[in-house]
């Protein structure tokens, strides 16, 4: 597979008028176009800031973030899922998945269209009327993911999208995304705290270390999908991250 995101000797440092916060050093990963990487490790290691420098959204200190090869820049096709993502409350779950079709003047038969289409992967095509004050937050979390891929976005970037929902509903939604990337095929690259989720999801999980924050290790999860949560080797891979991620000093 072709390399879709190469970061090379990345440093990020917040220049904030109190002090310069150094958020990562040092980090380097190759990522695989269609690979399912996760970010795991402790609070303040860098994760988000990653996620929104690869994003194009936060500028680089030093180093180098090549998307297929040339400098990664604001302006290229993503899905961007965060924590309680913000839905437009004004807008019904059909509407807030066409809205970046609409900004792009797709016209609107062909994007609601594709809006229905994206909220049938969810599972939400009998809600797509409802505004989402009417919907709970496990689905508010899926019209986001649906809206994120609505406009096939290359690459998807999501920062803990599940963190705030029940165990059950976050099992549920994790079944989803593992659903709708082998069927999108896209390369997702996904924050979370939650390390059986990680080891769940990711065909790699890339585990960060804080002050500054860098990677401590890459493991390759190479259990067979759908994966058991359950089994000893998934355990003992999720306890091995765990060890990395506290017993660093
Ligand atoms: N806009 C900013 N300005 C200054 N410092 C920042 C900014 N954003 C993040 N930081 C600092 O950078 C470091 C990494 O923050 P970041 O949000 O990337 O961590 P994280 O791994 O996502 O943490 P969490 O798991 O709590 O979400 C922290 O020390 C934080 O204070
Ligand atoms: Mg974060």
């Amino acid at each position: 597979m072709p390399t879709k995101i190469q970061i090379q000797n990345l440093r990020k440092v917040y220049d904030t008028p109190e002090r310069k916060v150094h958020a990562l050093e040092n980090v380097n990963i190759d990522i695989q176009d269609g690979e399912f990487i996760c970010l795991v490790g402790l609070s303040g290691c860098g994760k988000t800031t990653l996620l929104n420098i690869l994003a194009g959204f936060v500028e680089i200190t030093h180093g180098d973030v090549y998307m297929d090869g040339k400098p990664i820049t604001e302006d290229y096709d993503k899905g961007v899922v965060f924590q309680e993502y913000a839905l437009f409350p004004w807008l019904t779950a059909v509407q807030n998945v066409e809205y970046g079709m609409k900004i792009r003047n797709v016209p609107p038969d062909e994007r609601k269209r594709i809006a229905m289409e994206f909220l049938r992967l969810v599972r939400l095509e009998e809600f797509a009327d409802l505004f989402p004050h009417s919907l709970s937050g496990g689905m508010r979390q899926r019209v986001a993911v649906a809206r994120a891929l609505a406009f096939d976005p290359q690459v998807l970037l999501m920062d803990e999208p599940f963190g705030a929902l029940d165990a059950q509903t976050r099992e549920e939604l994790q079944d989803l995304t593992v659903d709708v990337w082998q069927k999108t095929k896209k390369t997702v690259i996904y924050v979370t705290h939650n390390l059986a989720e990680a080891v769940f999801l990711g065909n790699r999980v890339v585990v960060f270390i804080p002050n500054p924050g860098r990677i401590r290790e890459i493991l390759t999860i190479d259990f067979p999908r759908p994966r058991d949560a359950l089994a000893p080797e998934f355990i003992k891979t999720q306890r091995r991250i765990n060890e990395l991620i506290r017993d660093w000093k």
